[in-house]
């Protein structure tokens, strides 16, 4: 059966109390309509209709994707109004599968009870049996146990509000159909607006057969329309994401602890410490090891690397071995051999350091291209910025360079050249030699230190 898809995203969401349209609030780092697009996409439909309205092009413009087409809804009349704006550019043999810019844990795994029912002439709604349902529509079912209609919690009767099936808000229905029963909804209910659930009873009365289906994992179809619910939604998709960490091989200190906001491949036999947060594409080979309370974002590392607490990473491209903190802070363009060694409060950038060398404490390296087995000393500064310009600089292989160093920008270190401790280094320091520019050292002998009277 042709499929369309269509993903409702054009409400506000008052409840959320935001200037930010609902479906760009970020989950897991993403906007909701994202992780929304991406269980529609893996169904493979043979279109995907987005209907957007609040927040106008800022909607669209998060998602320039050219599989996607858009039906605008300028005033949010309702959720069958809302569909009423993608049909005419749905073709009549096509099934029209709904799904919610607000539901975002959705799976392809979860629709299949949706796809998989009937011969394509019912109308079929996933529904949910929640513990609390409170807030959902609610499908009411008649004597012989089949559906009569869904009816809104604003609306429902004390006995229809204790019923506990709910409607999860995805629903397909034959796209043939769909027109003539949308015509024939009114916006007479509580919140004077229309409903495409009325549809439910319209298709019964037209002869239609309609059947609620049970969702596998109620879980995955949480609907989010306040932060409290967000915060609900966002653990249940950490835990999912962390479940995969594990079994790829990751052991997680606390899976409770854990964050990614993007996408996250590991290795084998990873240790990932309580409260490191991924952000972006982040990929850690075999046996790598993050301390607790790290951000990485946009950073590959290599088998064997060792990040102790507290580092940022961001856009880092480390080879294997490389041990990096405690609070380490790399920006992006920094790029590590092997066995790199960066200790703590030393800060990267834009700069490529090769195999074995050490920058272990209170540095800053920026712009600069440091050869292998170089030992650069505490408190080395490359002062790569003159206020107007970034300026490049270089360390050969196997240089020393003393602790308390200015190597001002741009200048060139030779290989092997060692550099005086407190020295500023503005010219090109010679392969093989010691460089230093240090004033003499004096005595001012006899010289007393200026003190208050006594009182
Ligand atoms: C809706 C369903 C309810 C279901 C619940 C599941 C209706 C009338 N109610 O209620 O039965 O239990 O979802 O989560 O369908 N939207 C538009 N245009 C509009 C109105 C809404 O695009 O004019 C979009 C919203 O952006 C949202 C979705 O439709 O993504 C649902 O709208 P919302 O107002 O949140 O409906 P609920 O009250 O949650
Ligand atoms: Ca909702």
């Amino acid at each position: 059966m042709p499929l369309t898809a269509v993903i409702l995203a054009a409400g506000q969401g008052k409840r959320m109390n935001s200037d930010r349209p609902k479906v760009l609030q970020p989950l897991a780092g993403r906007a909701l309509l994202a992780h929304v697009l991406d269980a529609a996409r893996d169904i493979k439909p043979d279109a995907i209709n987005v209907v957007y309205g609040h927040g106008g092009d800022s909607v669209r413009e998060c998602f320039p994707d050219a599989d996607l087409a858009w039906s605008h809804q300028a005033e949010q009349l309702g959720t069958g109004h809302a569909v009423a704006q993608a049909l005419p550019s749905i073709p009549d043999d096509h099934q029209v599968l709904v799904l919610c810019g607000d539901v975002p844990l959705v799976t392809a795994e979860c629709l299949k009870p949706l796809s998989d029912y009937g011969d394509g002439s019912e109308v079929v709604v996933l529904s949910a049996e929640l513990e609390d349902p409170s807030g959902y529509g609610r499908i009411v079912r008649g004597q012989n146990g089949s559906v009569v209609s869904i009816v809104e919690q604003k609306d429902a009767t004390p006995e229809q509000a204790a019923i506990a099936e709910i409607n999860t808000g995805l629903m397909r229905i034959p796209g043939g159909k769909l027109g003539k029963w949308l015509d024939r909804i009114g916006n007479g209910n509580s919140q004077g607006e229309y409903y495409l659930t009325d549809i439910i009873a319209i298709a019964i009365a037209d002869g239609a057969e309609v059947a609620a289906v049970p969702a596998g994992d109620p879980g995955q179809l949480l609907g989010i329309n306040d932060r409290a619910q967000l915060a609900v939604a966002e653990r249940v998709l950490q835990r999912r994401y962390a479940d995969a960490a594990m079994s790829a091989g990751a052991t997680l200190a606390d899976p409770a602890r854990f964050d990614q906001r993007g996408s996250l491949s590991v290795g084998r036999d990873v240790f990932i410490d309580a409260g490191a947060v991924f952000e972006g594409e982040v990929a850690l080979g075999d046996r790598v090891s993050i301390g607790s309370n790290c951000v990485i974002s946009d950073t590959t590392l290599g088998d064997d690397c060792l990040v102790h607490p507290s580092s940022i990473l961001h856009g880092v491209i480390a080879g294997p071995k490389c041990e990096i903190g405690p609070f380490a802070r790399l920006r992006p363009g920094t790029e590590f051999a092997a066995q790199v060694k960066i200790g703590n409060f030393v800060e990267v950038k834009a700069s490529e350091i090769a195999a074995g060398s050490k920058v272990n404490h209170l540095t800053y390296i920026g712009d600069t291209a440091v050869g292998a087995g170089v030992n650069v000393g505490a408190g080395t500064i490359v002062c790569n910025y003159d206020g107007a310009y970034k300026h490049r600089s270089s360390v050969g292989d196997g240089a020393f360079i003393g602790s308390g160093v200015m190597l001002v920008a741009p200048v060139e270190v030779g290989e092997g050249a060692t550099i005086g401790a407190g020295s500023i280094v503005t010219k090109t320091a010679p392969a093989n030699e010691l460089t230093l520019t240090r004033a003499k050292q004096v005595t001012v002998k006899g010289w007393k230190r200026p003190q208050k009277p006594a009182k």
